[in-house]
């Protein structure tokens, strides 16, 4: 095998990343079924002999870059996946060039202090408790379950039964209290956490998705309540200052779903919808989405800062803890990816202001689409208090149909969902991408599906 210079590779894969960038506004949001089919070709017996280094990146780059979704672009409104800001791919490609393991203070001082410093930054920036216990791990999922984890030692210790040493069975039986509204990765993370979905109690919810606070179960000192900044199909959040009042005299634990709309915290338009939400215990959050950070990329916060490092606080002599944070008594993994250089590296580049400005554009950007969607004849069913929008046509088949159109146009992508019963399309806006223009072109193309399918049905 003839190896190129490492010059040579590093250059071959900038030139492809910019390039692949460059053509984001002209290419289709999803990848066109020749493209999918291509990737066919990269399936071989495992090659005995190797490849040059610029062969494998020019390869990924000809026939993976065609395969993608474009979630970095301006038009794919189909997930709340975020973007990718320019300073988080270069701080990224930085990062990966260190290689470093950020499972331990002594293994990689910079991604020590760097998550030292974010962890601690992102607390002001939200508002959180300032001793509040933070991990960077891959995504909401494993910042809920991590939560979660803390929670039961936290909950069970104060009942004196020590879960660390005694596990789950013949533990007191934890009660959780949330609504069917929750996103489902929320019962997941419960499930790796030993608590099974017949210890749920589901509370009634309001038009928007928001518990009742009034109609809520009994709460006590077994209880775990999960709350959501941020309903996944209409964006709405819960009423965090009464539940959380309730849980404090019950002596319950409340845990925050938010996976983006914690960010709501920091728009200015936004604010007032997290009102309360500092009394919780433990908060989710994801960076790969609105912060448009790359994947994977999330971070929990944990009022109990015992409690955190009770559950994820492995010790080895080899370790050489020393009087430095140790990062792997915040996760569950011990080696793992430096998450905090790109939190640190985006938020350094943004500022408040920064992070203010992409949540209030991505927010006004839903308010433009409901205004205009209703103008064109749709309906949109949510109140738009985030970046979320919920719409269908005048029934279903011209809902299934005006979708149809509008993904089959390749210019803008948005899925399907079901809410209140009712089959419907659903925005989300969270790139740091979007313009004004991306919102107009994508505006057009489903005002123009509405009036075909209408045309046609007449
Ligand atoms: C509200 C909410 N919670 C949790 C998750 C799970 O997040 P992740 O995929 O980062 O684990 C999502 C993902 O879309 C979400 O929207």
């Amino acid at each position: 095998m003839t190896k190129c210079s490492e010059d040579d590779v590093f250059e071959v894969a900038y030139k492809a990343s910019r390039a692949y960038q460059a053509a984001l506004d002209d290419r289709n949001v999803m990848p066109s079924a020749e493209a999918i089919r291509a990737l066919r070709a990269l399936h071989e017996d495992m090659p005995q002999a190797g490849t040059v280094d610029v062969a494998v990146i020019n390869e990924l780059h000809k026939v993976g870059s065609q395969a993608t979704v474009a979630t970095t672009g301006g038009r794919f409104f189909g997930f709340v996946v975020g973007g990718a800001l320019p300073v988080a791919v270069a701080s990224s490609w930085l990062a990966s060039t260190w290689d470093q393991n950020a499972g331990s203070w002594l293994l990689s001082p910079v991604s020590g202090e760097l998550e030292n410093i974010a962890g601690k930054w992102m607390l002001d920036l939200l508002g959180l408790p300032k001793d509040a216990a933070f991990g960077f791990v891959t995504g909401a999922t494993m910042a809920t379950f991590s939560s979660i984890a803390a929670a039961r030692s936290s909950l069970l210790r104060r009942q004196g039964y020590d879960v660390k040493a005694k596990g789950l069975a013949g533990a007191p039986s934890l009660r959780v209290v949330m609504s069917e509204e929750i996103h489902p990765t929320n019962v997941a993370a419960l499930g790796y956490a030993g608590i099974g979905t017949d210890q749920i109690e589901s509370c009634p919810v309001d038009d928007q998705g928001r518990i009742l606070p009034d109609q809520m179960p009994q709460l006590d000192a077994n209880t775990l309540i999960m709350l959501q900044a941020g309903n996944i199909n209409s964006g709405s959040f819960d009423d965090f200052r009464s539940i959380c009042m309730k849980a404090k005299k019950a002596g319950a634990w409340v845990h925050i779903d938010g996976a983006f709309g914690l960010w709501a915290r920091v728009g200015l338009t936004t604010s007032h919808l997290t009102d309360g939400i500092e009394l919780a215990d433990s908060w989710a959050v994801d960076g790969h989405k609105w912060l448009n950070l790359t994947h994977d990329s999330a971070i929990y916060f944990c009022r109990d800062t015992e409690a955190v490092n009770d559950v994820f606080g492995v010790d080895a002599t080899y370790l050489m803890k020393d009087e430095n944070r140790q990062p792997n008594h915040f996760t569950p993994e011990l080696s793992r990816r430096a998450r905090g250089i790109e939190f640190w590296a985006a938020l350094k580049s943004l500022g408040r202001t920064g992070v203010e400005s992409i949540i209030d554009r991505s927010c006004a950007h839903a308010r433009r689409f409901a205004d205009g969607l209703q103008l064109a004849g749709y309906i949109v069913l949510n109140d738009v208090v985030l970046n979320q929008v919920v719409f269908v046509a005048d029934n279903e088949e011209q809902t299934r149909k005006a979708l149809k159109l509008i993904q089959d146009s390749g210019r803008v992508w948005l899925g399907p969902t079901t809410w209140k019963g009712q089959y419907a399309m659903r925005i989300s806006v969270s790139s740091a991408a979007t313009t004004s223009q991306d919102i107009e072109e994508s505006l057009q193309i489903m005002s123009n599906a509405l009036s075909t399918i209408r045309a046609l049905s007449r």
